[in-house]
């Protein structure tokens, strides 16, 4: 049996779910014992005792010697009609009522009525031959002492213990909460302060946690000095031989010159690169704003981009250095592989979509795996007229879009049927 129906009504977040687990056996519990309790075993004793009742009552109707009724602590008392209620009376929670008053009525037909009017005495009607007669005796003598308070002590505690184990376990859940968001948080490229608390597991994946946080921050690092280290290092001596061809004659040096530039130019690719996405801090940033800047930029350096559509309004937390990078990236892809670039800006409730669309050849499905990694030229052949690129970078929009905790989608647009990038950033 299969019980993914239930899925749908049961509590997503840990909570809701410890919870449902604490509840569960408590409630079940509680329900198991009252039934069985108070089903069974007090519906037999109240039976039992009102047995020996019946037969004690038997005694006292049928003799006429008072001192039998007040040896067996019943009072008998003549009363008038209207003393009589009109109807069997008990308190609605007196479940054993229900029992004393079947039985005594299956033992004497002619009793006309059994008044439980509180948890302490029983009165019964008979008419005898000199009219009414009413039957008084302690309640304790037909049933035990009253369930309805097993009853009520058993969900006061049940709901008392509930709470204390809460209050336990949400300091034994709080821990989690923090490791996710502090994960969370280093997903969207943030640092916050985490400290490993908690159980021993808990402990144990929040020092992993630490750990491979440490690791990979120490690696981006390391690839972001080694990476400008090196351009740095290798644009003096670029620089002086571009001095040194300056000096040769003029077509002799043209080739060259075109060397050094291109050389100059993949330096620059790896300066940016490993600036990477993670310089700044991210702050509250218009996205709308943003991109119509950039692409305003762009057309006053005569690139043929257009920002065709905006949707939403509001603030995301962004580093606008590394998003500008990006965005910038796709439009020069777009307009070097096409002829002209469209953007579009999208904010919803829960995300940020900034899509780059052209009219270029597209990238084939399989291949855009490969287009995102880093150093990657696509078909030199098919480019070949384009100018040739680094490779870097679709690497650096992904770069910026994981740093935002987000992602580069490609596609093939619709609208101009060369490729369509999405930059899609969870708010
Ligand atoms: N808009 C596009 N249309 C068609 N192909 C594209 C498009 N954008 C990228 N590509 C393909 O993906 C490859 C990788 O792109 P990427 O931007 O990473 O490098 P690049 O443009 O060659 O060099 P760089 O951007 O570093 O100067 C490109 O070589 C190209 O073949
Ligand atoms: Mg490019």
């Amino acid at each position: 049996m299969s019980f993914r129906w239930l899925k749908p009504y049961l509590p997503r977040g840990l909570y809701g779910r410890a919870t449902l687990i604490l509840l569960l056996p408590v409630v079940t519990l509680l329900l198991v014992v009252s039934v069985v309790f108070i089903q069974r075993h007090f519906e037999g004793v109240t039976e039992q005792m009102t047995n020996t009742m019946i037969r004690e009552i038997r005694l006292v109707l049928g003799t006429d010697d008072p001192e039998v009724a007040e040896m067996l602590d019943i009072s008998v008392q003549p009363v008038p009609e209207a003393a009589m209620p009109a109807q069997d009376t008990r308190l609605w929670y007196d479940f054993s009522g229900i029992v004393v008053a079947r039985e005594l009525h299956a033992a004497f037909p002619d009793l006309l009525r059994v008044a439980l009017a509180d948890d302490d005495v029983v009165e019964l009607y008979f008419r005898g031959s000199g009219g009414l007669l009413r039957f008084v005796f302690d309640r304790r003598h037909v049933s035990a002492s009253q369930p309805h308070q097993l009853l009520v002590n058993m969900v006061v505690f049940g709901a008392l213990m509930t709470v204390i184990s809460f209050l336990y376990l949400r300091n034994q859940l709080r821990p989690i909460t923090r490791l996710a968001e502090a994960a969370d948080a280093f997903g969207r490229g943030r640092h916050v302060p985490y400290r490993p608390a908690g159980a021993t597991e808990v402990r144990a994946a929040g020092r992993a946690f630490v750990d491979m946080r440490a690791r990979i921050e120490r690696q981006i690092e390391q690839r972001t000095l080694m990476l400008s280290g090196v351009s740095h290092d290798l644009r003096t001596p670029l620089t002086r031989l571009r001095l040194g061809l300056a000096m040769l004659g003029e077509e002799e040096a043209a080739p060259m010159l075109r060397d050094v530039d291109d050389m100059q130019r993949l330096l620059d690719g790896f300066l940016d690169f490993a600036r990477g996405a993670q310089e700044g801090e991210a702050e509250p940033v218009d996205p709308v704003a943003l991109v119509r800047r950039i692409v305003d930029d762009m057309r006053r350096a005569q690139v043929a981009v257009t920002l065709v559509e905006t949707e939403g309004t509001g603030e995301v937390p962004l580093r606008a250095d590394g998003v500008r990078r990006a965005v910038e990236n796709l439009i020069s892809n777009a307009v070097r592989y096409g002829t002209c670039a469209e953007v579009s800006v999208t904010l919803s409730e829960r995300s940020l979509r900034i899509r780059v669309e052209d009219d270029g050849p597209g990238i084939p499905p399989e291949s855009r795996d490969e287009a995102l990694r880093p150093f990657a030229r696509l078909e030199p052949a098919r480019n070949q007229n384009r100018g040739t690129g680094v490779g870097l970078g679709l690497s650096i929009v992904v770069d910026v879009a994981r740093a935002h905790g987000g992602a580069l989608r490609l596609g093939e647009s619709a609208r101009l049927g060369g490729l369509c990038a999405d930059i899609v950033i969870a708010r």
